[in-house]
Formats: structure tokens, sequence, C-alpha cells
């Protein structure tokens, strides 16, 4: 007899709200949806939905249609060497997370423009210090990384009367605001930007981007704020900027090692705001709805949304 049609779903993750297995068997009645492999053969399995997998989870599962990461960034996944590279890998594009994000960016683009930064320091050592305020549209925030994030946290900035340039590694066409692209870009990008908005994938190719020259042509004043990955930035070149005073303050939601050990000097530095990679997260209320139609779209042999580009890494 021919094995029935895979009909597990597969999910893991230990860091996600854990309101997810319930939300995807409530919304995929005809699945069984398994949080391991016990008592399950592997060819059963039709879609994996995952968050940061253990290397090799995903190799045994010989009738795969998808992956779906439930996130924003897919870095992780490519680090398992036995990833089954035939199996297609979907992203999620969540309307809660992308609200949650832009409302961060909003939240310390207008506390580096308002100098709270600054302020926070005078209360410390008890100094009336006056910063007048200024109209927003007098800081330049350049947003690194024009994917969906990127576009959604340019819309909020606009909105709220900020000017915004934007770069990307490909040039994109029509955007309402003034853009940059690629290596050749990049430097003028920077030089133009007070606050700079770290919005990238983690790539072979944005690996390490913000090293100690991309301080070096730097506004007098510019501050910066990561949300995308740590490992877009080189911590030493930093710590190094701020303490040379090319960079005026860093807000850092994302790190090299998470969490962020307690020795770590971040911690502590005075010109450094540390969140613990809390700028954002999915909403399985809000991202439900396109697990179910990806795992519609992978078993009925038509194409998931939000594909990821294995050789471009994102
Ligand atoms: C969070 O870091 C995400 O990539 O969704």
């Amino acid at each position: 007899m021919p094995r029935p049609e895979p009909h597990v779903i597969l999910f893991h993750s230990a860091a996600s709200d854990p309101r997810w297995p319930d939300a995807i068997r409530r919304a995929l009645p005809d699945f069984e949806v398994r949080t391991n492999l016990e008592g399950i053969a592997p060819e059963d399995v039709a879609a994996a939905v995952v968050w940061k997998h253990p290397p090799g989870m995903l190799a045994p599962l010989a009738r795969l249609k998808l992956i779906q990461v439930i996130g924003a960034g897919v870095d992780h996944v490519f680090t398992d060497p036995f990833l089954p590279r035939h199996v297609p890998i979907a992203r999620l594009v969540d309307p809660g997370l992308t609200a949650r994000m832009s409302e961060y960016v909003l939240l310390h683009a207008l506390a580096l423009h308002r100098r709270m930064d600054e302020t926070v320091r005078a209360q410390d050592e008890r100094r009336w210090e006056f910063i007048a305020p200024a109209p927003p549209a007098r800081t330049c925030v350049g947003i690194l990384g024009l994917g969906h994030l990127g576009l959604a946290c340019a819309t909020t900035l606009r909105a709220m009367g900020f000017r915004v340039i934007g770069w990307s590694r490909t040039r994109k066409a029509d955007l309402p605001f003034e853009t940059y692209a690629g290596a050749d870009g990049l430097a003028a990008f920077r030089n133009a930007c007070d606050v700079l908005v770290l919005l990238l994938p983690l790539t072979a190719q944005t690996q390490g981007l913000v090293d100690s020259r991309f301080f070096d042509d730097l506004r007098a004043g510019a501050a910066l704020i990561n949300v995308g990955r740590g490992g877009l930035i080189e911590d030493d070149a930093l710590l190094a900027a701020l303490d040379d005073g090319r960079l005026r303050h860093a807000v850092l939601d994302v790190f090299r090692q998470e969490p962020l050990p307690a020795d770590h000097p971040f911690w502590t530095h005075r010109r450094i705001t540390v969140t613990p990679h809390n700028s954002s997260a999915t909403d399985p209320d809000t991202a439900i709805e396109q697990v179910v139609e990806n795992v519609r779209r992978a078993v009925s042999g038509e194409r998931p949304l939000h594909l990821v580009d294995p050789s471009a890494g994102y």
C-alpha cells in the first residue's frame, strides 16, 4: 500500500510565543501538529514551522514540502550544515512584527533626535542642560536595508516628519525618498545620516559591514540603531567609535551572542542603550494566516509566499 500523503506539521522553537503550536492546530485541523518526532515516521512530515531549529533536525524529513521560518530573519537556517537544500524556505511578513518594529525605530529615532541620551546623562550629574527642541525634519534618518521592514520604518518616520534616506545592496526604484545603492553609494549615504538604522539581513556580504572604516566618515553627532543582527557590526570598532566621538550613541537590540553575556562591555557603556532583542517579535495572532496559506500552497504544489533565495541568504 502506498504511504498516505504527509500529514504532520513539525513545530520547533525554543524562544517564540508558547501559543504557536495550538494556534497551528486550531488553524490547520487536518494536520497533526507535533513538537517532536517521537512515534512519527519522518517521511510523514509535510511542513516544518521553525525558529532556530537544531542542526540536522530537518534532514531526515524525506517528503518535506516547506520550511516556514516564524520570523523575518532567516540567517540561522543557513547555519544548519544538513539543511535539505531542495525544500522551499519561507520567511514571515507579519503585520504585527512590522508594526512593533516601526514603533521601536520611531521611539529611538525620536529619543536620539531629542538628545535624550544627553538629557539622561545630565540628570545623572544633576545638571540643568537645556537642549532646544528641533523639528524632526532637521534630522536625517538613514535606513540600511530597504526590505519590508525598512520600508515600513521609512513610512512611519516620514509621517513623523523626519527626513529619511535609504541604502540597499541593489538599487530600489520608485521610492518616495532619496536612496543610495551598492558599495559605491555607501560612503555618501552614511555621510548624510544623523541616525543610521541597521535593518539588513545577515549574509556573507553584510557580515561585519559596520567596521572601523564605516565609522570614519560619519557626520558629527551621528547615532546608530541596530535592529538587524549583531553580526552586522564589528563590536570593537563600535566601542572605539563611541569612545573617540565618531559616534554619539548606539541603540542595540541584537548582538553577536544572545543573551548578551553579563561581562560584555556594551552593558555598562554610557553611550550604549541595550534592549534584549525585543524591538519586535512574531505574533501568532497576526502571523498564523500566512502559515496556513503557505502550508496550503506547499502541499498543493503552489509557490509559497515570501520565499527565501538561498543563494542570497535572505
Ligand atoms: C527576529 O529577529 C526576526 O528575525 O524575526
